[in-house]
């Protein structure tokens, strides 16, 4: 079911969600379809629980195998529940991002580069992975949502905050 998302200045994106405590159940089946969902109606890059009001710390990024929209930079389409992030190095590289609880709007966000991210899926398989670029930068968009962390409150220059329409440089951004 294609759920409402929730707009920056809702008080529920700026909750820190709760973790799982069961796998596997009906219940999270459920909430990843909705979320998985919504993130195709909108065309979205990933998409976190608490963007449809959930509070548990639940998010879904990624593309399937024939639809990769960065065919240099793969982002595998994942469900992650219970996410650890650990970064590796301390490099940081700055890009563009935008979000689908800011709509139509983009801006600059400095992220680490490379991470290792452990999590399960909504089946309860452990997944493990070491990810950078692109990917790394949606684990660390999307996992910051769950605590309340919305990308504008990681720039450090809001001189590159704006409307995508109001840029006159035109940047492909994916929410
Ligand atoms: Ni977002």
């Amino acid at each position: 079911m294609i759920r409402d998302i929730l707009r920056m200045g809702d008080p529920r994106l700026l909750r820190v969600s709760r973790p799982v405590d069961r796998l596997d159940t009906p219940e999270l089946r459920a909430l990843v379809d909705d979320l998985f969902d919504t993130m195709h109606a909108a065309d979205g890059a990933g998409l976190a629980a608490p963007q449809i009001g959930v509070d548990l710390r639940v998010v879904i990024f990624g593309f399937a195998a024939d639809d990769q929209r960065y065919p240099d930079d793969l982002v595998p389409e994942t469900v992650l529940v219970n996410p650890l992030i650990e970064f590796i190095g301390h490099d940081e590289e700055s890009d563009w991002e935008g979000c689908l609880s800011v709509p139509g709007m983009r801006g600059v966000v400095p992220r680490r580069r490379m991470l290792r991210y452990r999590g399960f899926d909504a089946e309860g398989r452990a997944i493990d992975r070491v990810a950078s670029g692109f990917h790394a930068r949606v684990v660390q968009h999307e996992c910051d949502h769950l605590d309340g962390v919305l990308y504008p409150m990681r720039m450090r220059d809001l001189r590159s905050f704006g409307f995508n329409d109001a840029f006159t440089e035109q940047v492909a951004v994916r929410d």
